[in-house]
């Protein structure tokens, strides 16, 4: 069965090692095929949109292996081809190869990424910033082909921080003729992570980190063996969880340094948290105390990527809380979820009201997308009998092994 069965109401005690990042991981590997040789990409994180992206790969050319987390790609020869099939259409992270084909072949026929259920994922200004560098897109059904007979360098201004859009223009600026500048550039950690990937295989970047990008194209570029940070959302989703049922975990490897926002706010929930060089330790009561209003933002702000988590969490914190999700359109799917735990929430546009109850029960739930799947199993963790949490596939796609997790954490937990 596609399920996850929790038996919740116990505190969390106990240590799991962070995985590595998936929203890392994936620009890493699209980067890879701009280089004409081996890379070796370490602390690659057993998941689903990690398969796909392998398969991308192969279907274009690359000779891609894995030995448990380690991840070999060959791009020495590789083909221009039309990519099909589920794996394009059934994720985001295809539209990570734009970036990445113009810069190899000059060319890529993408289908247009499928939405899902957080919002319409529109690509304009992926497709507005490369037409600055010399891209012309020509749009077919449900598809479409972009080129370029030599991509130039250009100062983009980016309108919104996107993160996709920043991606797609560094990995089509680092084969581009001349430099490329990029403003109001997203400043997340997966895009300093794809920036020191490219940068070890010999390409210029300044800036990196900050929101404005100075690539120089056309640096020679050579195979890297390179290890991905751990994953931040993954480690915050456990931070969160302890929050929930109370209790005192340790969190391996956990990149504390890019959590900065969320743990502000699990610290003014009343947790205490202890960074050390091996990761982080938290520790909270059962009680917890509730934020009176929460946005998300881009980084450094509140990740949206940790709205659902928090939202759990709030669905049994002592008073009223109001997030404000202003990333995706659509990002509130758990809250009817957790309604059906027992929980107060009501929700207008973006705007959610949580007001905390004593208790959630342990029912059947459905998961609609990969975060708010991941929020569900953090209220089952807080409710008082079993959950049952299904369409885990969603889960899957970002997290390596949620049960054993779990069941690290001392969890009640096992898939069905
Ligand atoms: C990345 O998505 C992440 N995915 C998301 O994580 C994350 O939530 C998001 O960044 C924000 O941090 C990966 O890295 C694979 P955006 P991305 O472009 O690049 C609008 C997860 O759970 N927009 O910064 O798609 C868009 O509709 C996933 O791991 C346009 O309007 O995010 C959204 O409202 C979910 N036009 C907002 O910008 C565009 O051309 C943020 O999108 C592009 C985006």
């Amino acid at each position: 069965m596609d399920a996850i069965h929790i038996r919740g109401g116990n505190a969390l005690f106990g240590e799991t090692r962070i995985q590595g990042s998936k929203n890392a991981v994936l620009p890493v590997m699209a980067a890879a095929l701009l280089i004409k040789d081996i890379s070796i990409i370490e602390n690659c994180p057993r998941i689903s949109d990690v398969y796909h992206m392998q398969n991308l790969l192969t279907q274009i050319g690359c000779r891609v292996s894995r030995a448990d987390r380690t991840l070999m790609i060959d791009a020495r020869h590789v083909s221009q081809d039309k990519m099909s099939g589920e794996s394009v259409t059934g994720m985001r992270s295809s539209i990570m190869l734009l970036g990445a084909m113009l810069g190899r072949f000059g060319e890529a026929t993408l289908a247009y990424p499928g939405g899902c259920v957080i919002g319409k994922r529109p690509i304009d200004l992926h497709l507005n910033a490369l037409r600055k560098m010399g891209v012309s897109i020509k749009e077919e059904e449900g598809a479409f082909t972009a080129r370029a007979k030599q991509l130039c360098g250009a100062v983009i201004t980016l309108p919104f921080a996107s993160v996709g859009a920043t991606e797609n223009v560094i990995l089509a600026a680092v084969n581009a003729r001349g430099v490329t500048v990029l403003k109001n550039a997203a400043k997340e950690p997966e895009i300093t992570a794809l920036c020191r990937f490219l940068q070890k295989a010999g390409a210029v970047i300044e800036g990196v980190g900050g929101s404005v990008l100075i690539i120089q194209g056309g640096s020679a570029l050579h195979g890297v063996q390179f290890a991905v940070p751990a994953d931040r959302i993954v480690a915050g989703t456990y931070l969160f969880s302890v929050l929930g049922t109370g209790g005192h975990i340790f969190l391996k490897d956990a990149p504390v340094s890019q959590m900065k926002g969320m743990l502000k706010t699990a610290v003014e929930m009343g947790a205490e948290v202890t960074a050390s060089r091996e990761g982080l330790s938290v520790l909270a009561g059962p009680v917890k105390k509730t934020v009176p209003y929460i946005k998300t933002d881009v980084f450094p702000g509140f990740p949206t990527d940790m709205q659902s988590p928090l939202m759990a969490v709030l669905a049994k914190a002592s008073g009223t809380s109001i997030i404000e999700e202003t990333i995706f359109e659509n990002r509130f799917r758990i809250v009817e979820e957790l309604v059906k735990m027992g929980a107060d929430i009501k929700t207008d546009e973006n705007r959610a009201v949580i007001t905390g109850v004593t208790k959630l029960y342990g029912c059947e739930v459905t998961a609609r997308e990969l975060r708010g799947g991941a929020g569900l199993v953090i209220a089952g963790c807080m409710a008082e009998g079993e959950t049952i949490v299904r369409n885990r596939h969603f889960i899957e796609r970002g997290y390596e092994d949620i049960c054993r997790d779990y069941q690290n954490l001392g969890v009640n937990i096992v898939t069905g």
